[in-house]
């Protein structure tokens, strides 16, 4: 049982076959945003990412590259640590598929799997999509493709099996003891009627190639790259040592993040190889959506898929981030348009969030002294936009919870926006020439707000929220979230700020 305050978060593990894209990036991005989430709000957090890097496709891949696998995936693995790094996320551990490390954690999986007597020896014949890594069955396949669209091949050949289909009702029952087993509802429902309808026994080994991990004690074999993968989430925590506290602080993972594509492995596949292997399965895996690109699917063959190197260089990571999880209540499918993203951008952040920050901050600087200005008696406007302030903790870890990220933003801009008219309302302008009493009110009031938002848009914008901070002097253990709402931490009046910098640029059109 993972301890209480653990919270054990992956991304997928990417296929090192291609450069990293904007799909690979969201991933990671949605992964580090609860991270960091968990870990200000004083959680013990571990955040795994990292590559896939077995099987067909990317054996296939090094082909062509002209290398080894090895060698061919040592190079394309260091660009999705640079893809990390780029994003801004904050991994506590990178895995590959290819280390030691990972291939004693397979090896002893599968040898659980055996032991528990759910892997028999047998024959696939059927269909199998390199591009997915999957295999169909006959009735599956749409105009001789997988239902994905992917190219399928023929195969036959010796194979060890999982007995899968003994586990539909362990599975089901697994589901309705936990309804945050798979999240949205709407993918939930999906997976437990694929699953009532029946499960088929699943081929768990190849022949035809040798890039995997063999099969103990029968090395003509390697195992699917699925299962192989999947045990990521294990090897990194030291399996199959169960008993370190670094296992049993952590497992049961706490959340699995995928994208829709690859649930059926995730909410299918993966508890019941847990269980069979006597391991407790997830606690909730969260499916998100696809983007697609001015309204059009991203693909290779179409020229456009969406660099996440470019895209940050060309808007910047705040405003990559924040209109990534903006723009699209998450869970659904979004599109990516050089429109939206610059509206995003320059409205919501530079107008709205950077606009206030900046006019209050200036105010302070030419009327106070650059000093926290000594508030004194608030009045009942002051009490009310504070309260919205104080209020927002709790609204963004309800949102946090049901890894609604649209939501918690949305909460947060609201009170940006009643920050704004709060501002206007008060007009400190004409208070610094009438009311130097009440303008300190005003501003520090103001102030005060604008330390809740940037401390709780940290997750989502780290770099922005940290230079607001900087500028309001708040020090670091003080950004954490117990010092927010009503029994937190307060501006100390006379605390000497820093001159203001505006924190987001307007964006040009040429921008894009
Ligand atoms: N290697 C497997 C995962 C194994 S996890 C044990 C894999 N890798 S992948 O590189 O193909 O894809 C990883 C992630 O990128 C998936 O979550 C997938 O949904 C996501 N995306 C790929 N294209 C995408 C979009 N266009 N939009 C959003 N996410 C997409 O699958």
């Amino acid at each position: 049982m993972a301890a209480r305050d653990a919270f054990y978060v992956t991304s997928p593990i990417y296929y090192v076959n291609d450069s990293p894209h904007i799909g690979h990036a969201y991933t990671t991005l949605a992964c580090d945003v609860v991270a960091r989430f968990m870990r200000l709000d004083g959680r013990r957090v571990r955040f795994l990412t990292g590559t896939d890097e077995h099987g067909q496709k990317v054996e296939k891949a090094a082909r062509e590259a002209g290398m080894e696998p090895k060698a061919f995936t040592d190079e394309v693995s260091q660009r999705f640590r640079r893809m990390v790094e780029v994003m801004g996320t904050s991994p506590d551990d990178f895995i590959r598929t290819t280390e030691e490390r990972h291939i004693r954690a397979v090896t002893a999986l599968w040898r659980k799997l055996v032991e528990a007597g759910d892997v028999y020896l047998g024959t696939y014949a059927g269909w199998y999509s390199v591009r997915d890594e999957a295999f169909y069955a006959e009735s599956e396949l749409v105009d001789g493709k997988a239902p994905t669209g992917a190219p399928v091949e023929w195969v036959e050949e010796p194979s060890y099996f999982f007995r899968l289909s003994a586990w539909r009702d362990r599975l089901l029952a697994y589901y309705e003891r936990n309804p945050r087993a798979i999240l949205p509802p709407s993918r939930r429902n999906e997976v437990v009627s694929f699953v009532k309808a029946g499960l088929q026994d699943l081929s768990v080994s190849r022949t035809s190639f040798r890039w995997g991990i063999p099969v103990p004690g029968d090395p003509d074999h390697v195992i699917y790259v699925w299962l192989d993968a999947l045990t990521n989430y294990l090897s990194a925590l030291g399996y199959p040592d169960t008993e370190s506290e670094l296992f049993t602080t952590f497992w049961p993972a706490s959340l699995h993040m995928v994208g829709k594509d690859i649930l059926r492995f995730h909410a299918v596949y993966w508890p019941a190889f847990l269980m069979s292997a006597g391991l407790e399965p997830p606690q909730c895996v969260f499916a998100h959506g696809w983007w697609t690109n001015e309204g059009q699917k991203i693909s290779k063959s179409l020229g456009n898929v969406i660099d996440p190197f470019d895209l940050v260089a060309r808007y910047g990571l705040d405003q990559v981030r924040y209109f990534l999880l903006r723009e699209v209540p998450f869970g659904q499918d979004g599109d990516f348009s050089r429109a939206a993203m610059l509206k995003r951008a320059n409205h919501d952040l530079a107008n709205d969030y950077g606009n206030l920050v900046q006019r209050v901050l200036t105010m302070v600087q030419r009327n106070c002294a650059g000093r926290i200005p000594d508030p004194g008696g608030l009045a009942a406007e002051d009490d009310e936009l504070l309260a919205a302030a104080h209020a927002l903790l709790p609204a963004v870890r309800a949102a946090m919870e049901e890894v609604a990220f649209h939501r918690a933003l949305e909460a947060i801009f609201e009170v940006v926006g009643k920050a704004n008219r709060y501002v206007d309302a008060q007009a400190p302008w004409v208070l610094a020439k009438r009311d130097p009493v009440r303008l300190k009110a005003v501003l520090w009031t103001a102030c005060e707000t604008i330390r809740h938002l940037a401390t709780l848009t940290q997750p989502f914008m780290p770099d922005a929220s940290a230079r607001i901070l900087d500028q309001l002097a708040v020090s670091e253990p003080a950004r954490r979230f117990p010092s927010l709402g009503p029994d937190g931490a307060r501006l100390v009046p006379g605390t000497p700020l820093p001159p203001p910098v505006p924190v987001f640029p307007r964006l040009q059109e040429s921008a894009a």
